[in-house]
């Protein structure tokens, strides 16, 4: 059952795709009150209860004890301290048989751009407070009798999930930069004489002309359509990236187009906004109004022409590094500082006021878009930004190719652009405990329809270690999106750079053998509305253990994973909510298969083995690996089953 409260005028985001009845919100169940320019409501939280929800997300699968914010955020430190990522996903579920409903789960999407702040529990254990920055929304309730109920009627609710071509389901190697075309071929090379399996490779923002979305650096790549073609028919893709940023430069055709037709977000004064990113001074593209994404899709043309079919759009929360507005200020109050004897107040105000530069409030407070011909202040529709570039690209890709033709991925989204495109969780870090984080994004994501995403394995900042990347990779192997990356400055991290690549092998052979599954796993997912990846909670509702448990995962209706994450570990304990079969995988074999009774157990498991846990009754297929996707039998050339 699934019900609509209106507030007010709320913004168009087309995140819903079916038309449900408003009513008013004063019918709207919970306690809630308006206050002023915000509007909140509350329920209380019951012992044991579980809440879940809100996508790519810091902490747990259970989002209790915590308060977040649904405001789309450049935030390269994902620490157990912050409030909110890349993402706004505005949907939690509730309830159940220790929930204060009855016994039945119910789902809340709030549709609605501007921050939201969820009070889950951290200022009153027992009472979760969610406050939206504005009185103009849309919220729907959904109530079922499980947890997965709730999901399929709200993803029915949001459309179905993007599907990305069949090979986006292979291996990718990324980093920030191969600066050229020889760098890229050395990479192929290098996965090649290892003899690890690789279909694509992520160009990043040094392919362009000086950082100039839609142009090509013509030292560093002289024939981009000649060395893409090359690369396929050695069954490898490049992935440039885009950001949302365009770059200010006269006689640059994009950013004069743009600028000449009116389609940068603009100042109150309605003269074009412009802040800095990688390229320097850009214009943000108004994303938000039909023919700017008509437009801006149409761009990727330039590359689809020369035979690109893998796009990652980036920087689009919009991250702004400092507005001209910004360094002004910030250089005036250092002037005024100049010379005086500065005390400890004065000294800080001086080192924030250029700290303080990047991604400022004052600078989104100062950004207008255009919607229905009116101004309307960047921050009411904050979170719909990174999405409607991804929409953008979408559109023009499903239009021109059809769909499941391009690969497609987003660093900022909303609910509604999972419909468009996948997400990368961001720029995590080389640290082990990133492995869990990604493992406890992953159902909460699948819940918002975002089923093609996956970390940046072995972590973006920071130094990787061969034994930390092959535990990323081994969580790495289940993720639709499998791809290596990592940040300017740091270690090099493919997966030949440590010596001996066997290990390396191991694992990412592991993943071509699953890919058939996998990938069948994930369109049903994405047919049915359903999750690739559950909490045990969801199937094991009375499991006072498999209710707690973070660090698990089911997958599909075969198995569950339990990746090690921790250093110098040789195994982990995990949970069975049930007698299950723990296989261990590596390379081309089945290393052992021990059936285990329910209950704790501690495994032990080889840096170059990949652990799954495979259901009674339960049949997992296991293919021949290659090394491309595209050379892959996807026959059956063994069953994993007990
Ligand atoms: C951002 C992206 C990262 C990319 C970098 C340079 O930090 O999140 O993936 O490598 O920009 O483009």
């Amino acid at each position: 059952m699934i019900r609509r409260f209106t507030a007010g005028e709320p913004i168009l985001t087309d995140a819903a795709v079916r038309q449900i009845p408003a009513e008013s919100i004063a019918a709207f169940p919970y306690p809630h009150c308006r206050d002023g320019s915000r509007f909140s409501f509350t329920f209380p939280l019951e012992d044991g209860e579980i809440v879940y929800g809100l996508g790519e997300a810091p902490r747990g699968i259970n989002k209790r004890g915590w308060l977040y914010k649904s405001f789309c955020s450049d935030d390269p430190f994902h620490t157990e301290d912050k409030h909110a990522l890349y993402a706004a996903h505005n949907f939690l579920l509730h309830g159940g048989p220790l929930g204060g409903l009855g016994g039945i789960f119910r789902g809340i999407f709030i549709d609605f751009p501007a921050e939201i702040v969820w009070d889950i529990g951290y200022t009153r254990p027992e009472e979760a407070v969610i406050t939206l920055d504005g009185t103009d929304f849309d919220i729907y309730l959904i109530e079922e009798e499980t947890p997965r109920a709730v999901v399929r009627e709200f993803r029915a609710l949001i459309g179905k999930s993007y599907i990305p071509p069949f090979w986006a389901f292979g291996f990718l190697q990324s980093r920030w930069s191969y600066y050229n075309a020889d760098a890229v071929k050395d990479v192929i090379r290098g996965y090649d004489e290892a003899r690890i399996p690789l279909d694509g490779v992520c160009l990043d923002i040094d392919y362009m002309e000086r950082y100039k979305n839609f142009t090509v650096n013509g030292e560093a790549f002289p024939d981009l359509r000649r060395f893409a073609a090359e690369l396929k028919a050695q069954g490898i893709h490049l992935i440039p990236i885009i950001d949302a940023g365009v770059k200010k430069e006269d006689g640059y055709g994009v950013y004069e187009e743009g600028r000449d037709r009116g389609y940068f977000c603009k100042n109150a004064d309605g003269s074009d906004f412009e802040g800095a990113v990688w390229p320097g001074i850009v214009g943000f593209p108004d994303f938000l109004r039909p023919e700017v994404r008509e437009w801006f899709g149409e761009k990727y043309r330039v590359l689809t022409d020369l035979g690109i079919d893998g796009f990652w759009n980036d920087m689009n929360e919009p991250a702004i590094f400092y507005s001209a507005k910004g360094l002004k200020e910030a250089y005036e109050k250092a002037a005024r500082l100049r010379g005086e004897e500065l005390d400890l107040t004065g000294f800080f105000a001086l080192k924030d006021a250029f700290a303080r530069l990047d991604n400022s409030p004052d600078d989104y407070a100062s950004m207008f878009h255009e919607i229905g011909g009116r101004p309307v202040n960047h921050l009411h529709v904050h979170n719909l930004y990174g999405a409607s570039m991804t929409r953008a690209a979408g559109e023009f890709f499903e239009k021109e190719f059809g769909k499941e033709k391009v690969l497609l991925f987003s660093r900022a989204s909303y609910i509604g652009a999972h419909r468009h495109g996948g997400i990368w969780f961001g720029d995590n870090h080389s640290w082990w405990q990133h492995i869990l984080l990604c493992l406890r994004m992953l159902p909460s994501a699948n819940m918002c329809g975002f089923l093609y995403c996956g970390a940046d394995l072995g972590g973006f900042n920071g130094d990787a270690t061969p034994d930390l990347l092959l535990r990323f990779l081994a969580l790495g192997v289940f993720t639709p999106l499998m791809r290596n990356h990592s940040a300017l400055g740091t270690r090099s991290q493919e997966c030949f750079r440590f010596g001996d690549p066997a290990p390396f092998r191991d694992i990412i052979q592991v993943r071509y053998r699953l890919i058939p599954y996998l990938y069948q796993t994930f369109r049903r997912a994405a047919e049915a509305g359903d999750m690739m990846f559950r909490p045990l909670s969801f199937d094991y509702p009375d499991d006072p253990i498999a209710r707690e448990c973070e660090t698990q995962l089911l997958l599909g209706e075969e198995c569950m994973i339990a990746p090690v994450c921790e250093q110098n570990a040789s195994g982990r304990t995990v949970y069975l909510p049930e007698e299950m079969c723990f296989v261990k995988l590596s390379g081309e074999r089945i290393v052992s298969k021990e059936v285990l009774p329910k209950g704790l157990h501690y495994v032990r498991v080889a840096l170059n083995e990949v652990p799954l846990f495979l259901k009674k009754g339960k049949t997992v297929p296991l293919c021949r690996p290659a090394l491309r996707t595209a050379q892959l039998d996807t026959e059956t050339s063994e069953n994993l089953t007990w």
